[in-house]
């Protein structure tokens, strides 16, 4: 259901993180397309994001690292809105250094992110504040790598969960398989699924879905509604 009326974000301050990735440059050329001031978020040296990149788009490239999260405070005490889209798949492996890399990277520098970008929320900037998080349509299907569903869901649940009280909005990305470095198999285009993201969220879509799995728009919203109402009834907002 859509959250919001139809929003411009001409002149809004996004942040995205991921942004040397296929959605992260993608994402990025379509909200600069939207007329918003960017920050592209990435875990590289900037030196490097700049070589790679095409002369346009032009925009702030910053670094930041897992676990240095709090470094980005003040970036997010001018933002309108943080993308959460950065993201890693390990695949088949199962060690412990890829146990970790997958909570970290996938779930808890997300969840730290957000946390840090919803300290930032008061009563005279909320109604302009918002995050969107990348999760995946994992969330509720398979996506033959268990660490990459056990990370994603987490960072689903968490959001899930944090929204019941947020101040201001917070939207999950929903997506299907699209070609990129996490995954040279995906079969739709990231520049489409990009503008398909943007679109839907400028409707105020809360749960954005793009996927070519009929089956995602089912199974997403079951289990959305279901996690939600369980973490109402057994969870409270505290201090
Ligand atoms: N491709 C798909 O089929 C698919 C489907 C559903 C959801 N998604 C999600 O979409 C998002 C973008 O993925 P993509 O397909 O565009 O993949 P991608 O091209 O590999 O981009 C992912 C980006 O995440 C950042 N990243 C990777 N490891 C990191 C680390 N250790 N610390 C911080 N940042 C790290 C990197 O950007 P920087 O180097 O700039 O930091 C990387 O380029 C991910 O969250 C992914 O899970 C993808």
């Amino acid at each position: 259901m859509p959250q919001d009326s139809a929003r411009s974000l001409k002149g809004k301050s996004i942040a995205v993180t991921g942004a040397s990735g296929t959605l992260g440059q993608a994402l990025l050329r379509q909200l600069q397309a939207q007329g918003a001031k960017l920050t592209a978020l990435t875990s590289r040296e900037v030196s490097s994001v700049e070589r790679d990149r095409p002369p346009e788009p032009v925009f702030q490239t910053l670094s930041w690292k897992v676990g240095e999260e709090a470094a980005l405070a003040p970036l997010f005490e001018t933002l309108d809105i943080l993308v959460l889209n950065h993201g890693v798949n390990v695949y088949g492996d199962r060690s412990p250094a890829a146990i970790e890399k997958s909570y970290e990277v996938n779930a808890f520098s997300s969840w730290r992110l957000l946390e840090l970008f919803l300290s930032t929320v008061t009563e005279t900037n909320a109604d302009r504040k918002e995050i969107w998080v990348n999760t995946s349509e994992a969330e509720s299907n398979p996506a033959l790598s268990p660490l990459y569903e056990l990370s994603k869901r987490t960072l689903g649940d968490l959001v899930t969960l944090r929204r019941l009280d947020a101040p201001c909005p917070i939207r999950k990305i929903i997506l299907g398989p699209f070609k990129s470095e996490l995954n040279p198999v995906g079969i739709m285009d990231g520049d489409r699924v990009a503008a398909k993201i943007v679109s839907l969220a400028q409707q105020g879509h809360t749960n954005i879905i793009v996927t070519i799995n009929p089956l995602t728009f089912v199974t997403f919203p079951i289990k959305e509604f279901c996690v939600a109402t369980y973490f109402r009834l057994f969870s409270e907002p505290g201090a």
